[in-house]
Parts: structure tokens; C-alpha cells; sequence
């Protein structure tokens, strides 16, 4: 048998979806990603999104609606993917790592504490995995230093800490729609907030910095209206090719109906897997899950002898991945690398094994039985 590591949850209700953009003939940012965008909006409970092509690009622009001077620090967990720390380098600004808790494997509160300082801008927590940082104790950290809080939720789509939806913690969410994470759009992003003045400066930055997009300009003079001049535009700053386009939003709109219930299958299945694991002394869930309201992206476990463990689920058609090599560890971090011990020690000892909604029965009954054969 062959199980993969990850797989989009996509069908005929997707199709039929992008079939619908076709027969109207308008495939770029268009009303899809509007009305994706609302929808979204009122998923979360936000009060604005603006759709973009990666949440790569989500965090970039999301950091630079704050306009911070060149050289400002922002706090960033070392252990996550590179795009959180990206973002402070495409703004020009300074990523300070920080360690992460031995147990939940976010940003510590602890260590934020000693890397705080007055240069410091911003702080961007990551739902590792999709476990979700304790983000009442860390909204009120950052606001006692006058920090902004932009938070990484790329793992993390549709899950909820203490009742609210992760994304709206912070000052900003942004989100990955990429392949395979806990919805798609294919690759796909989105950014939140609950200030609309916030994100305004946003629209025209993810569009060459062109005041008004073409649906705007074609809605326009559609509409008759006699002021409208549907070949001018504005640019008056800088800008990126980053908007979500209608195909991404046709498949959005039909994933976002299904992440609850893709949410609440990946909980299922994760009780499957914890309940096969409880009783072996040399793999641990990774943190600890809280099967309720989540939205964990990926079943990390802790293994001793990491090496030997995926070379042995590899030769049983079971695939692995690692998530991550800390950042500080990679050629262009290495300058900005501080202490942070416990991801360096942690990291060697995580592997990600296969999690997906459509998972069959099977799959993971033989996921579960070759973990076990490991050690026979
Ligand atoms: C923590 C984290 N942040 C940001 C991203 C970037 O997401 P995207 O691929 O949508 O650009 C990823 C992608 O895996 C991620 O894991």
C-alpha cells in the first residue's frame, strides 16, 4: 500500500464551481474573489479580508499596511516556514527569532519576553501545526510593548482558541489556501481584519498598486455610470501582481462549505491515530491536541531515532516530511540566528505522517500498524 503525506479534498462540486467562472467568461479578479472575500469576512467573523495568490503574500502586504521604518524588529517563532520571516525582509525590516514552548511548539511567551526590545515593531505568532498559541496571553503581552500582532495562520484555517476564530485574535490574520492545507484554492491567501481603513491601502498594493482593478473600471461602466472614465486609473505607490484571481475564488467558495466538515474529519482521524500511539514509549503526538473546534494541518509526532523512523515508513509505502529545519539553521537566517535551544533540540525528533480528509479506513489502520512495526 501507498498512503500519501497530503491531498486536496477537491471534486465535481469544485468543477462545477470553476465551469460557472468558464460559461461567464471572467477567470481574473473578478466577483468570486469579491464575494469570496465577504465570505470569508463573515466565516471568521472579520470585518474585512482582501484575497491574494499566497499567504506568502498575505504576510508581506499584511506587514507593510503598518508602513514601520526600515531596520524595525519583528519577533518570529525560529521554528516555522520561511515565509513569517520573509516578510520582515521584504519590508526591510529585521526578523528576530524567537524560541519556541517545549510543549505546544509555538512562540514562548517566555522567550519573547528576554528578545523583546525598544526597536521592536511586531510580533507574528504561527498555529504551528495547527495548534494555536495562547492568544489571549499573547495579544495582551504584545499590547503592554505596543506591539502589532499579525498572526500566521497558515496551518490553521477554520479552527477556533476559546470560542474565536484564529486570525482574528491578533491585528491581522492571514491565511494559506495553498494545495494542502485544511482548505484550498490551489495556491490561494487570504488577510484579515477587523479595520477595514487597515487593509484599504492593501486592495491597490496586491493590484501594481492601481487604485482600481478591472472589475471595478468594468462594473463601473456597466453600470452606466456618466463619471465613469473605465480607462483611468491611479497608481500612486508601490504594488504587486499578488491578487487571488476567480478560478482560485470558484474553488474557495465550495471549499470554504467543507472546511468545517474536513476540519471535524481530520479530528476524527487524529483520535484514530493518538489512540494507536498511546501505548509505545518511543513516538508522542507532537503537542497536545485539543480534538475540538481545530484545525490541525499536519499529524506531527516526536520519534526517537528520526532518520531510521521515516527510512522504515518509507520502505512500507508510508510517506513522511519534516516541518521544519528551524530557521536560523538556513543560509540566509544564519546572521539573525539567537538562542532558541529548544527548537534546535525539538526539531530533530519531529516528523509529519499522512493526514487528509479522504484518508480511507484502511490507510490508516496501515499507517497506525507500520508506527507500530517500527520497533518489532
Ligand atoms: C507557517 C506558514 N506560513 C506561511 C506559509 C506560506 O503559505 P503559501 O504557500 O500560501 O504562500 C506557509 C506555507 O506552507 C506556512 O507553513
Amino acid at each position: 500500500m501507498k498512503v500519501r503525506l497530503f491531498k486536496p479534498s477537491v471534486g465535481t462540486d469544485e468543477l462545477e464551481s470553476i465551469q460557472d467562472s468558464f460559461n461567464s467568461a471572467w477567470l481574473g479578479l473578478g466577483p468570486k474573489v469579491i464575494e469570496f472575500e465577504r465570505q470569508w469576512s463573515e466565516y471568521i467573523g472579520s470585518k474585512e479580508s482582501v484575497g491574494v495568490n499566497s499567504c506568502t503574500a498575505a504576510l508581506h502586504l499584511a506587514l507593510s499596511a503598518y508602513r514601520f521604518p526600515e531596520g524595525k524588529k519583528v519577533l518570529v517563532p525560529a521554528l516555522t516556514f520561511a515565509a513569517t520571516a520573509m516578510a520582515a525582509l521584504y519590508n526591510r525590516l529585521i526578523p528576530v527569532f524567537v524560541d519556541i514552548d517545549p510543549v505546544t511548539l509555538g512562540i514562548s511567551l517566555e522567550d519573547l519576553e528576554r528578545k523583546v526590545d525598544k526597536d521592536c515593531v511586531a510580533v507574528m505568532p504561527v498555529h504551528f501545526g495547527g495548534h494555536p498559541v495562547p492568544m489571549d496571553d499573547l495579544v495582551s503581552w504584545a499590547k503592554a510593548h505596543g506591539l502589532k500582532v499579525i498572526e500566521d495562520c497558515a496551518h490553521s484555517a477554520g479552527g477556533l482558541y476559546k470560542g474565536k476564530a484564529l486570525g482574528t485574535w491578533g491585528d491581522i490574520g492571514c491565511f494559506s489556501f495553498e494545495e494542502k492545507k485544511c482548505m484550498t484554492t490551489g495556491d490561494g491567501g487570504m488577510i484579515s481584519s477587523d479595520d477595514p481603513e487597515l487593509l484599504k491601502p492593501l486592495r491597490p498594493a496586491r493590484w501594481i498598486g492601481i487604485n482600481k482593478d478591472t472589475w471595478e473600471r468594468y462594473e463601473d461602466y456597466q453600470l452606466g455610470n456618466p463619471d465613469a472614465n473605465s480607462w483611468y486609473y491611479e497608481i500612486s505607490d508601490i504594488g504587486y501582481k499578488y491578487n487571488m484571481n476567480d478560478l482560485m475564488a470558484s474553488i474557495g467558495l465550495v471549499q470554504l462549505k467543507k472546511l468545517d466538515g474536513m476540519n471535524r474529519r481530520r479530528e476524527d482521524i487524529l483520535r484514530q491515530y493518538i489512540a494507536g500511539i498511546q501505548d509505545l514509549d518511543y513516538i508522542k503526538p507532537a503537542f497536545p491536541y485539543h480534538l475540538q473546534d481545530s484545525s490541525y494541518w499536519a499529524y506531527m509526532v516526536r520519534v526517537q531515532d528520526r532518520e531510521r523512523f521515516i527510512t522504515h515508513m518509507k520502505e512500507n509505502g508510508v510517506a513522511t516530511g519534516v516541518h521544519y529545519l528551524p530557521l536560523p539553521m538556513q543560509p540566509l537566517f544564519m546572521k539573525y540566528a539567537s538562542e532558541t535551544p529548544v527548537a534546535s533540540a525539538v526539531w530533530r525528533e519531529l516528523v509529519t505522517l499522512p493526514l487528509f480528509p479522504d484518508l480511507t479506513q484502511e490507510e490508516i489502520e496501515y499507517v497506525n500498524a507500520c508506527v507500530h512495526s517500527y520497533m518489532d
